[in-house]
């Protein structure tokens, strides 16, 4: 993906999530752009926090069985831990990697962080090695930062 393909596509999340009529709908309509238009995006879900896990929300890709994942458990539990994006490109050689499908083998989990505190995280799978880099944090850091607000304003 070009550069100013990315900035298309970032354009493009940005208006759904401001423009949809609330936060789920704009979830679902992220992992659908995101899905749609990366084509080493292989898995793209939303986890949201409920109490001490994180809970699977909007996907597109295969069912995981991790719809529940205990805060330290997995890539995502530790993205949350250390409230940071995390890149892994082997996911095979990585001991904290939880298995969605056999055929994924890097990923990047970026959390959507509101103050400090953990709010949900974006989840991406691809079935190519070391397929995430910083053009990837580019593209979904400025989107996890307007899903969380778009998620804390429905909590206020
Ligand atoms: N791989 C994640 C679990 C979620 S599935 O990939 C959808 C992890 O290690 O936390």
């Amino acid at each position: 993906m070009t550069r100013s393909e990315r900035e298309r596509l970032l354009a493009t999340v940005q208006s759904a999530i401001v423009e949809s009529m609330d936060a789920s709908h704009a979830i679902e309509q992220t992992v659908h752009l995101l899905k749609d238009n990366v084509p080493d995006y292989t898995w793209v879900g939303v986890y949201l926090l409920e109490g001490r896990e994180l809970v699977l929300g909007p996907f597109v890709g295969k069912p995981s069985p991790h719809a529940r994942i205990p805060l330290g458990r997995g890539i995502c539990g530790a993205a949350a831990a250390e409230k940071a994006t995390i890149v892994v490109d082997d996911v095979n050689a990585d001991p904290r990697y939880l298995a969605c499908s056999l055929e994924t083998q890097s990923e990047i989990v970026v959390p959507i962080l509101r103050d400090g505190d953990v709010l949900g995280e974006i989840d991406i799978d691809s079935d190519r090695r070391a397929a995430f880099g910083a053009d990837d944090r580019a593209l979904l850091e400025p989107i996890a930062a307007l899903l969380a607000e778009r998620l804390s304003e429905q909590r206020s």
